[in-house]
Formats: C-alpha cells, structure tokens, sequence
C-alpha cells in the first residue's frame, strides 16, 4: 500500500537529523543555538506534516565562567560555590584551620578578609561558607581535596560573600599564601541569570487528547555539542513521527522535544504543568535520551507495565532500574506509565567529544519504539 511504504522507517534518515542539530553547537537552553534547534526542530515536524507549538518557560539559572584567585601576579582558576555571589575583592588571605566548621572560626580574625579553607572533613560548603559570613569575611576560599577543579560544590542557598573552589592543585601556593597573610584578588563572574526555555510540540491538527506522547530533550550542556545525549533522542522521535505520518497511530499521539532537561528537567516539568490535561489522559509516555551510542545496548527503565510490554516485543530486551535522570520522571511523577529508552552512559558524555551518533543504532532504537508503540496502543484500545 502507498500510504503506509510512503510513511515507512527510512535508514539513514534520523542520523541526518542528529549532525543538522550537532553542527548548531552546545544547544544551551535560552541561548541563540539553543532557538535555532527550536527552529529546525520546529521546521522539520512540520516537513513531517505535523501541526507545531512553541510552549516556552522560564526559570533562573546559575552560571559562573573563568572566575579565578589571582594570587602573586598568578591566574588561579576556579569555580563559584553554587549560590555564591559574583563579585571581585581583594583583600588578605586568613586560613581557616581543619575544614572551615563553625567552630574553627572561634577566635579567629577574618573581618575584611578572604577565607580559605579545605574541602571535606565532613563540613558542608554552606558550613564552611557561614562562619566567613559571621564573621565579616569578604570572600572564601574552599581548596579540593584531589588535584582537578572543584566542580559541582553548592551551598543550598544563596550567600552575599562570593565564594571560589580552587583544584587541589593549588593547594600549597595558596595554604602557604594565607599562612602569611597575602593579599589576592578574588574574582568571581557567578550570577543568576533568567532563561527562557522553548518545548516544540508536534501533533497532528485536531488530536487534542492523545494516548502516548514520545519525547526527548534537545539542549545540551555548555560546552558539549550534545550528539549522543541528546541530539540522538530527540532525532529518533522526529523519525518515528515521520514513520507514523499516515498511520492511525498518528490520531492518537504527540511529540514534544523538550528544552531545560540538563538545568533540571525543566522542559517536562513545565509540559506536565503546562498541559496538564493532555497529561493526566495519557496512556503512556515514551522519553529517548543517549539511543546513539553502544551497540549492544538498548535498554529500557521505567513503569513495570510497559517492560513487560517490551519484553513481548523482544525478550531479549535489557532493562534497568530508573534512578530519575531524564524527562520520563516527570511524566512517572504525575502518575503517567513511562519508559526511558537508553544504551548507557558513554565516555563523552557532558565532553566536548559527544559530536557523533551510530546512524544505525539510531534506526534500531525507532524500529523498536513502533513496535512498542504498537502494543500500546492495542493494550489501551482493548481496555474497557
Ligand atoms: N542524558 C542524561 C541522563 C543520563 C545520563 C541518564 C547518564 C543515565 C546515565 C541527562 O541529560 C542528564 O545529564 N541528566 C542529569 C540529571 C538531570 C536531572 C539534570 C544527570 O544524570 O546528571
Ligand atoms: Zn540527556
């Protein structure tokens, strides 16, 4: 039948998607490359045949680039604390003994200075960062424990102090500087900024309560062009959307790539708010994130009902236990079914080298999303 080898799965088509996205660069959320992927995405439903909405959303995000301690005519470079204010000050080091807990700053003078102190011992960053706050402190340092930057460190919570965490391999310069008293400069380039996040939504013109919706996020992480996580995800869906096109699987299904996955799962979170009708009515969600590398394993975690669902269509299916780490949570949160289809972390994963998928590993995982996507919507139209 023309219809239905007309809207057949084509090899090769879904991985032309993934380099398009690739080439636009890191796919920050709130960013110019971050639109155009909106864009194109927005485009290529609608070369589909589908009908597109744009669902935005905002949020605030913390970001901090090349914030440094320049010490002795020295660029040390460093990460804001999470939380910590922007600013630069210079001023005298005082070093903190043991790891900066509240008791260690008994006694000790740090008005007007900048603190520095030691990752680990057991004392939170927030700690560490309220004894300097106390006591008049214009700034902290906090040393890593291993000799690489200190990434990931938050407060919880807001400070007014800007606060730096500097690899461990500064540690002697600097412990040895606040030994005597130095002076440096403190510059942190940390700030809360507003983003606006962009969810492309595709369905076909009047399907206004769908049973299944396929999703995967299409921003990526500053510095990392996102191919396999999530440029290969978000290139299956468009792929089974063009498979489906002419088929009655179409009248009963939405594809949404969701923007503000990496700074929290936000695109979703804001589409279960957002749509929560459409939500509440689904029978089922399907999220694709990493599909592009790994040939061995595509795997699927997520609602039990829909892994034995898989299991029919392929015993031989992997499956792992769902710990939370993408867009399907959101959907599991609002007590929608949800699988996460996934062939495990790679060794780009968040790097700069994440710039290729396999194209047909690609095709595999669509070829098995129809078949799934089959089964589910039997089971659902059986249901009395
Ligand atoms: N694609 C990853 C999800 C992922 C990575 C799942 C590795 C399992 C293993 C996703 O984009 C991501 O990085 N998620 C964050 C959590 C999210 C809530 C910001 C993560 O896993 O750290
Ligand atoms: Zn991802």
């Amino acid at each position: 039948m023309l219809a239905s080898s007309a809207s057949a799965l084509e090899p090769g088509r879904a991985v032309k998607d993934a380099d398009a996205l690739v080439r636009l660069g890191p796919r920050v959320t709130g960013t110019p490359a971050g639109e155009n992927a909106a864009r194109y995405l927005e485009q290529a439903f609608q070369a589909a045949g589908y009908a597109t909405e744009i669902q935005t959303f905002t949020y605030s995000r913390y970001e901090d680039r090349d914030s440094k301690l320049v010490l002795g005519g020295r660029d040390l470079a460093g990460n804001a604390l999470q939380g910590a204010a922007g600013g630069r000050v210079t001023a005298p080091l005082v070093l903190v003994p043991n790891f900066g807990a509240q008791a260690d700053y008994q006694g000790l003078d740090v008005r007007g200075k900048i603190a520095v102190t030691r990752r680990g011992g057991d004392v939170p960053f927030a700690e560490k960062v309220r004894g300097a706050e106390a006591g008049g402190a214009v700034g902290v340092i906090v040393i890593n424990s291993q000799s690489g930057r200190l990434q990931g460190g938050t407060l919880g919570r807001d400070s007014h102090l800007p606060a730096l965490g500097l690899p461990g391999s500064a540690a002697e310069t600097v412990l040895e500087a606040a030994r005597r008293g130095e002076s440096a400069t403190l510059e942190s380039n940390a700030r809360r900024s507003e983003v606006t996040g962009r969810n492309v939504i595709a369905r076909l013109p009047g399907v206004q309560r769908p049973d299944l919706l396929l999703g995967g996020h299409y921003d990526s992480v500053p510095g990392a062009p996102g191919a396999n996580d999530n440029a290969s995800g978000v290139s299956v869906v468009l792929e089974v959307a063009r498979s489906l096109r002419n088929r009655p699987e179409a009248q009963r299904t939405w594809f949404v790539a969701f923007d503000g996955e990496e700074d929290g799962l936000r695109g979703s979170r804001a589409f279960v708010q957002q749509s929560a009708q459409v939500t509440r009515g689904l029978e089922a969600m399907l999220n694709f994130d990493m599909v592009g590398i790994n040939a061995p394993g595509l795997s699927l975690g997520g609602s039990e009902e829909l892994l034995r669902l898989a299991r029919q269509v392929d015993p031989g299916i992997g499956t792992f236990e769902d710990d939370g780490r993408s867009d399907h949570s959101s959907f599991l949160d609002a007590g929608v079914p949800a699988v996460f289809f996934f062939r495990g972390i790679d060794p780009n994963y968040h790097q700069p080298g994440d710039t290729v998928v396999d194209g047909a590993l690609l095709d595999q995982t669509a070829d098995f999303a129809l078949k799934l996507i089959e089964q589910v919507l039997a089971v659902a139209a059986a249901r009395p």
